[in-house]
């Protein structure tokens, strides 16, 4: 610790906490716009923090994307996630195969040598479709799962570049658009006031479950998501943030 604080990580991490309503920050060293082992060091803090926050039998939900692949990627078994079970926050939200929640659940579990259970719900269906496939039981078991979570570990990223990633068909882009969404999280667009301005449809953790969860940790780093970070923060409820001194350092400047 005494290199973090050298290197004024520690003193960051104090201005960040003064500015945000957090319950707790981790800010690693360097930008990760700029470097991708960056976002593995987030991901290693953010391993540390699970751990740190296990009591017994947890059920962890994880949403997608490439800090949270990271963050799998730096998964260490431990004897303590013999009893964890690892499950996807939400059902898909139109990312490709590596940045789905399903991919990167399974991955975290492995490597923690835990348990998991994934959430086959397609993407794009008609409305009666999707009830029936949510009726279904195994589906309504994992759904059952998944709102007992006990810990929470998902990505924030910056409204516009999600809506592209996905895909996001025409009308549903004008809309984040005109709305001035600034950032995502969990499939939930939210303007710089942190009020939710379009949601994509799937079944799965909702946002006002997030804030019955007993731990939530939020990794996002890149001063490119210092806007969308400040904007999701704002709605979250004692949320514990891993991110990076790129986004850190604009976040303390930015008024
Ligand atoms: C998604 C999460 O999978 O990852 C989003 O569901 C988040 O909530 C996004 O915004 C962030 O992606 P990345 O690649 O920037 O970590």
């Amino acid at each position: 610790d005494m290199m973090r604080e050298v290197l004024g990580l520690k003193e960051l991490e104090r201005k960040l906490k003064k500015k945000l309503p957090v319950e707790d920050v981790i800010v690693v060293a360097g930008d990760s716009d700029q470097s991708p082992w960056v976002k593995r060091e987030m991901g290693r803090a953010c391993v540390s923090r699970i751990k740190h926050a296990l009591t017994g039998n947890d059920i962890v939900a994880v949403t997608g994307g490439t800090t949270l692949a990271a963050v799998a990627e730096m998964m260490t078994p431990d004897a303590k996630y013999r009893d964890v079970l690892f499950v996807p926050a939400r059902g898909g939200l139109g990312e490709d195969v590596t940045n789905q929640a399903n991919t990167i659940c399974a991955r975290m579990a492995e490597k923690a040598m835990g348990h998991y259970r994934l959430l086959h719900v397609p993407d794009q269906l008609s409305a009666e479709t999707y009830q029936s496939i949510i009726e279904e039981p195994a589906i309504r078991e994992v759904l059952e799962l998944i709102k007992s979570s006990t810990i929470v570990i998902h990505g924030i990223g910056d409204a516009k570049t999600m809506a592209e990633r996905r895909k996001t068909p025409p009308e549903e882009m004008q809309k984040i658009e005109q709305n001035e969404a600034v950032a995502e999280a969990f499939g939930y667009y939210f303007n710089q006031d942190g009020d939710v301005v379009h949601k994509v449809n799937t079944v799965g953790i909702q946002l006002e479950d997030v804030r019955h969860v007993p731990c939530v940790i939020a990794v996002a780093g890149g001063a490119s998501k210092a806007k969308a970070i400040q904007a999701y923060i704002k709605q979250a409820n004692q949320c514990i943030l891993i991110t990076d001194e790129g986004a850190a350092k604009r976040l303390v400047r930015d008024d």
